[in-house]
């Protein structure tokens, strides 16, 4: 079955190069002529492990292309997955979905199953499915259906071939593409959880949205502990035993962010206000998380008074394995830091500082660079090889002794030994 994909991010081409390998033909469409140009070449442009080796081997199952009208018309099977981002007002901008419907209505003369990938308010799909047929496309030529994406950024692979569920939404009398999906789904075996459109699109949200409470649930006790003396990770530890809870997401630390958690809350917040719903776990989640870091300004302040002193901070992305910043924690603590006015030098394996902030600090292409003469390091990604660290040698380095673990992840009291003093979070 020829397959295509519109949209060339994590979701559309971690799908589109998967799909590939599992031998369907693919094609994986973008408007960004450079992107298809790079892909072509066989270079993904962002980091995502092993992405680029699963593509060379299943090179000869996909095609790149910024050809929509050609790929939609020599396709049967159409996954729409492009970006959803955040409008000022909290809500999903769906301008990208509406103009791939444009681009369908002009090229559908056979019948076509189009499913929705992007992460989309409740009841987008139904209006997909309106207004296709607004656009004048007939009835019999297509069925709309939802299937949301839960794969992580910086395991997207792993993800995407062991996923924990699959959730498929349709419409009432949609009787080919259950069946169709688990088809093309056949080496990827899964539960498979059945609803209408809007059921499946709010799965999505809830997944992200009980993931985000998970973290700023345990952010919150990691104040609590802060103020007790009692280490959170044994509290992470004491709970998450409890197969009603789960251990996965208690890792305290200066907060979540990414390109997914902050904006879809955002946008279930903007749905919930629209609709009268009052959501109070919402707003409470967002609230802890959004404050997060100022806790860990304070402290600094409070141990670096002369504000002008030189700081090193590990970690510039929003969690490790990815070279992506966006709504990263670690930007925005790094943005306070040098609005107060010191002097803030960052490294990171992967990561870039967004250009809007270049101007006021320096990014290293060294952690040693980053660090020396230094009066504090600040751990905020946990890169794996930042785990690990020659803390005598560090000592030496630095003219300073203040560590930040803003991600608990170094062992106080080996810290301690070398004469630092340590602060992380919720930490005894
Ligand atoms: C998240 C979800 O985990 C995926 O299931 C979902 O498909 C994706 O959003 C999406 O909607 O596309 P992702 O944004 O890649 O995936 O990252 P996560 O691994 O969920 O981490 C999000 C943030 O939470 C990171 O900043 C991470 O450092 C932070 N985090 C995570 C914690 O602070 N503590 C934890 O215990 C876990």
């Amino acid at each position: 079955m020829n397959i295509c994909v519109i949209g060339a991010g994590y979701v559309g081409l971690t799908l589109s190069i998967t799909l590939a390998s599992l031998d369907h033909q693919i094609q994986c469409v973008d408007k960004d002529s450079n992107k298809i140009t790079q892909l072509e070449k066989g270079v993904i442009p962002f980091y995502e492990p092993e992405l680029d080796d699963l593509l060379q081997s299943s090179r000869k199952n996909i095609t790149f292309t910024t050809n929509i009208s050609d790929a939609v018309k020599s396709s049967d099977l159409i996954f729409i997955a492009v970006g959803t981002p955040s409008r000022q007002d909290g809500s999903a901008s769906l301008l990208a979905l509406y103009s791939v419907l444009n681009d369908l209505s002009q090229n559908i003369t056979t019948f076509k199953t189009i499913i929705v990938k992007s992460t989309v308010p409740p009841g987008t799909c139904e209006e997909v499915h309106q207004k296709l047929a607004e656009l004048g496309v007939a009835s019999h030529l297509y069925v709309v259906a939802s299937n949301p994406e839960f794969l992580r950024e910086g395991n997207a692979l792993h993800d995407t071939l062991h996923p924990d569920k699959t959730v498929v939404g349709i419409k009432d009398g949609d009787t080919t593409t259950v069946p169709l999906l688990k088809t093309i789904y056949e080496k990827i075996p899964t539960p498979y959880i059945i609803t209408n459109l809007t059921g499946a699109e709010l799965i999505k949200y809830a997944n992200n949205y009980f993931l985000a409470t998970k973290i700023s649930f345990i952010n919150e006790m990691a104040r609590v502990s802060d103020k007790f003396n009692v280490e959170i990770s044994h509290i992470a530890q004491g709970i998450g035993l409890d197969p009603r809870i789960g251990k996965e997401f208690l890792q305290a630390g200066i907060g979540y962010g990414g390109s997914c958690f902050p904006k879809d809350l955002k946008a279930l917040q903007y749905i919930a206000k629209i609709n009268q719903i009052e959501t109070p776990i919402l707003h409470a989640v967002q609230q802890i998380n959004d404050t997060q870091i100022n806790l860990y300004v304070e402290k600094i302040k409070k141990q670096l008074p002369n504000l002008s002193e030189k700081i090193a901070v590990l970690g510039v992305t929003f969690k490790a394995h990815t070279d992506d910043t966006r709504s990263s924690q670690s930007i925005a603590l790094i943005q306070q830091l040098a609005t107060i006015g010191y002097d803030v030098n960052v490294y990171d394996p992967k990561g870039t500082i967004p250009t809007e902030i270049q101007s006021m600090v320096t990014q290293h292409p060294s952690m040693e660079d980053a660090i020396k003469n230094s009066h504090s390091i600040i751990l905020a990604t946990d890169w794996p090889e930042f785990v690990l660290l020659p803390w005598k040698k560090i000592k030496e380095m630095m003219a300073g002794s203040l560590i930040v673990d803003g991600r608990n992840v170094w062992d106080k009291n080996e810290v301690e030994s070398h004469g630092f003093t340590y602060i992380g979070v919720g930490r005894r």
